[in-house]
């Protein structure tokens, strides 16, 4: 059983194995392999560096998952032909922003999983602002550090959203709200006007 910590096995539980698949910035290629192992068979696994993509490599084969993962060297979505399910993990969210922003085969049918590492208020205004829509976040904790990761689909409604909900988004995980919680309060220090309208009750 290939192991993958709780911020990927988030990410994996959002996507949809019998469809076609995208890992952006995939690095070690361990969540398209974990993904084959639960019964996905069309994956492209993508990076923009020539020594992740070795490593990803070496992971593919050692699990013998090469006639289901395809490897493709591109700076973001600009070499990756039509897929149904792209995942962007273990980024900036500025970075994903852009990447998401390049993709030229969005369709309502497509599912962006999004995993911010840093800027997720960045994120979600510029998804909202785009003409996407949040269906779903989910906590997840590792390392000791609370992450969100995001379902995202294409509406072409575009509309502003709240201070509250760029910083908080959907996600309803304690963990994760107290760590906003807690950038927020370092913010306000030298912007108090963010600390009047922005701390949330952890549930
Ligand atoms: C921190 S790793 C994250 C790996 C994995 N997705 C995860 O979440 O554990 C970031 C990866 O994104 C890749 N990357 C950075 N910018 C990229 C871009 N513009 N397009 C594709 N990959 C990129 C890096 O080479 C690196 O392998």
């Amino acid at each position: 059983m290939i192991r993958i910590d709780d911020r990927l096995a988030a990410a994996a539980s959002f996507v949809r194995l019998d469809r076609r698949i995208c890992d952006v910035g995939t690095d070690h290629a361990l969540l398209p392999c974990f993904l084959c192992e639960q019964g996905a068979r069309d994956i492209i696994a993508s990076d923009v560096n020539e020594m992740p993509l070795e490593s990803a490599r070496a992971n593919i084969e050692k699990y013998g998952f090469s006639d289901r993962i395809r490897l493709i060297r591109s700076d973001g979505l600009a070499e990756i032909p039509p897929r149904d399910d792209v995942i962007i993990a273990g980024m900036g969210g500025e970075l994903i922003a852009r990447i998401v922003g390049g993709c030229t085969f969005v369709t309502s049918d497509t599912h962006f999983i999004l995993q911010p590492m840093t800027r997720a208020e960045h994120l979600r205004r510029f998804l909202y602002g785009n003409g996407y829509k949040i269906s779903g976040e989910k906590g997840a904790y590792s390392a000791g550090k609370a992450y969100t990761v995001m379902l995202v689909t294409y509406t072409g409604e575009k509309r502003g959203i709240s201070d509250e909900f760029a910083y908080f988004g959907k996600c309803a995980d304690p963990r994760y709200i107290m760590k906003v919680n807690g950038q927020l309060e370092k913010l306000g220090r030298s912007d108090p006007s963010l600390l009047r309208i922005i701390r949330k009750e952890t549930p």
